[in-house]
């Protein structure tokens, strides 16, 4: 069966159509094959693998460098799925010539499709720049994780009607802007409606309710692989981690008293060798 590629226009186009995008992130590989086999249409090489692969706080420490890595290794297993790649941190904000040649460099050398630019009104001219040099651009609104310390943590946005207003506005401008969609993350439902019905573009929400044109999650949340954290808005629909740690438990108990390996898992000795 031909590998059809889904693309840019295929996602605009979902906007009336439907069904509602389904999105995924990923950092390697394996994961990537799992996802594109289960059918979601974007996975995002998102700059969360620096809190769930590389263990910060934040996202704030991840290097274009470790995108372009992780996007690479994605993109090699040539999923069906549109690739999208965050922008890191301090890559894309101090100018518009640093913008495109960061998002130029991720689609040069991971293979993968778009980028991901978080921020509204402060960006739009990158926005404009990367979409002229011909890069599709997402944008990414509401509680945009490299804002943090704006935000003194990570807290719902959107709660005043002044911040509503904004955010409206500022969705607005990324759509004028070139933007071929955009996340919706940490806002309240009401307000991503707002927003959905307002641009020509797909909304993807994180935490902002039902309404947005799609859906987007952390793979590490969605399937449950950090048992010892539990997010409110978060739906796990695995317990992997539990089950990743109940699978060594077993491997450890079994080399410890001789289980493992029997002769069916080793070596079987050669005529005459
Ligand atoms: O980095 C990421 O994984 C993201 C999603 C939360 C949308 O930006």
């Amino acid at each position: 069966m031909v590998n059809q590629k889904t693309s840019v226009r295929d996602l605009v186009a979902r906007k009336s159509t439907g069904p509602k995008i389904v999105t995924v992130t990923a950092y390697d590989a394996t994961f990537a094959r799992l996802f594109d086999a289960a059918g979601v249409d974007i996975i995002l090489i998102g700059d969360s693998l620096g809190m769930v692969v590389q263990g910060h706080e934040n996202t704030l420490p991840v290097t274009l460098d470790e995108m372009i890595y992780h996007g690479r290794a994605v993109a090699r297993a040539r999923p069906r799925a549109h690739l999208v790649v965050d922008l890191p941190f301090m890559s894309y904000q101090i100018s518009v010539e640093s913008a495109v040649a960061a998002a130029g460099r991720v689609l040069k050398e991971s293979g993968c499709e778009a980028v991901k630019l978080e921020g509204g009104a402060a960006i739009l001219p990158q926005v404009s720049a990367c979409v002229a040099a011909g890069i599709p651009v997402m944008g990414h609104l509401g509680l945009t994780p490299q804002s943090v310390h704006v935000f003194g943590g990570f807290h719902v946005q959107g709660r005043s009607s002044a911040d509503q207003d904004r955010l409206v506005s500022d969705a607005q401008s990324l759509e004028r802007a070139g933007a071929y969609a955009m996340v919706l993350e940490g806002i309240p439902s009401e307000l991503a409606a707002r927003i959905t019905q307002t641009v020509r573009i797909p909304t993807i929400g994180i935490f902002a309710g039902p309404h947005c044109d799609g859906q987007v999650l952390v793979c590490y949340d969605m399937l449950g692989l950090q048992p010892e954290l539990k997010f409110r808005f978060v739906k796990r629909y695995a317990e992997l981690g539990q089950q990743a740690i109940d699978a060594t438990r077993d491997f450890v108990d079994e080399v410890r008293s001789g289980q493992f390996p029997d002769e069916s898992h080793s070596v079987a000795r050669q005529n005459g060798s």
